[in-house]
């Protein structure tokens, strides 16, 4: 059997082992009010402890005496090739976090063959972005009320070799993150949303008590009127395959194959936006269901471990996005480190193929689970504060 990739990279025995150990560096490495953006969640966080809880609601139901000395953890993503079942999901600034920022991110993508959604909210341009990828690369939207401006930006994707749009459709204003109005959280000054441009990159710096900046312009410049019919002029406007991001029931998923989108993402925004709505991963099924089988559905939420994107894709994904796993790898290391998480999760994910005697992933089925007898909550620091 080839060496795991991680173990490859492995600087030594003192190196983080798992996410989890990134997860820790990293706090200890940021700043509170960017830790805190970044760990937290709307309202009460209910929805952020719950994602991460839902993994802990299924069992595995291995099989043995199957030949397991080759895992392919290979796929395809809307007709891209991709080494493994998870993408970087879209977040905003990561020179946050780096200074390399998404430059890092994405060198660190290609280097593990993995899928990166890129934010709107870039803290660098799409086009630098998409020259320093070597991987599949796919464009998030945030439809804003200039339509012009999304109309640019849907061009300068399709100009920049993007293979896709991710429409996100749970954000029509930013949700109350009360660690981010405690700190009054704006970006420091050499931080900006390099994607747009005048008036609308502007009003994100000099934070103060009480207000986050971030949530103040997504009430400016996000279109909270956008809706069905809108995303059919979006449609109109380009070839690129669609895909809805945060969309967690069966109504919505079917009403999106009608308007034609390729693929949808089941989430909740990372616990970010409504509190309380149902966990993705217990959402999945229904829209799987929903939808027809040309409609890739991936979900995000919570993922932390190999086991993780085994039981998503037992419940019918096509593959799983990670968020801040990735930005703490960022956080620690560079792209080094983010290249290391992403490494440690496909590792972990071949382990547990091996394990559970599925080679392939188009053996991962619903068998793989029953309901967890014994709910144990799996580990998760996200959320204590600091
Ligand atoms: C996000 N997310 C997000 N989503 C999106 O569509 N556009 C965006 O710009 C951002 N920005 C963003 C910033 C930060 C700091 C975080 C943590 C998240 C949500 C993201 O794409 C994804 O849905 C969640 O992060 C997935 O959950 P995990 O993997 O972080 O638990």
């Amino acid at each position: 059997m080839s060496t795991p990739i991680a173990d490859r990279r492995g600087p030594g025995p003192t190196a983080p082992l798992s996410p989890h150990d990134y997860e820790a560096a990293a706090r200890d490495r940021l700043q509170k009010p960017v830790w805190d953006y970044i760990a937290g969640g709307s309202g009460d966080e209910t929805t952020l402890r719950a994602d991460r809880a839902a993994y802990g609601r299924y069992a595995l139901r291995p099989r043995v005496l199957v030949d397991v000395d080759r895992c392919d953890t290979a796929t395809t993503l809307l007709g891209s090739p991709v080494a493994l079942p998870v993408a970087v999901a879209p977040m905003a600034y990561h020179r946050l976090v780096h200074p390399d920022g998404e430059l890092a991110t994405v060198r660190a993508a290609g280097e593990t063959g993995a899928l990166t959604v890129t934010s709107t909210f870039a803290s660098t341009t799409l086009e630098d972005t998409a020259a320093a990828a070597t991987g599949p690369l796919w464009l998030q939207l945030y439809v804003l009320r200039r339509r012009e401006v999304t109309e640019a930006l849907v061009r300068r994707a399709e100009a920049a070799g993007y293979r896709a749009l991710v429409v996100t459709v749970d954000t029509p204003r930013m949700a109350r993150r009360e660690r981010d109005l405690r700190n009054g959280f704006g970006l420091p000054p050499h931080i900006v949303p390099s994607n747009l441009d005048g008036a609308r990159a502007q009003g994100l710096h000099n934070g103060q008590e009480g207000v986050s900046l971030l949530a103040r312009h997504a009430a400016a410049h996000h279109d909270a009127s956008f809706t069905w019919q809108d995303l059919a002029w979006l449609r109109s406007l380009t070839r690129l395959p669609l895909v809805l991001k945060g969309v967690l029931t069966a109504e919505d998923a079917r009403r999106a194959a009608d308007h034609g989108v390729e693929g949808l993402i089941v989430s909740t925004h990372g616990g970010r936006q409504l509190d309380g709505v149902v966990p993705a991963l217990e959402a999945l099924p229904e829209v799987v269901a929903a939808v027809p089988e040309h409609c890739e559905v991936l979900v995000d939420g919570g993922v932390r471990r190999g086991t993780d994107v085994l039981k998503a894709l037992a419940l019918g994904a096509r593959a799983v996005l990670v968020g801040r796993p990735v930005l703490w790898g960022l956080a620690v290391d560079g792209a080094p480190g983010a290249a290391r998480v992403l490494s440690l999760l496909h590792d972990e994910l071949e382990e547990a193929m091996a394990l559970s005697g599925r080679p392939r992933l188009d053996l991962i089925d619903r068998d793989l689970l029953r309901p967890h007898p014994t709910f144990v909550p799996p580990t998760d620091r996200d959320t204590t504060p600091r």
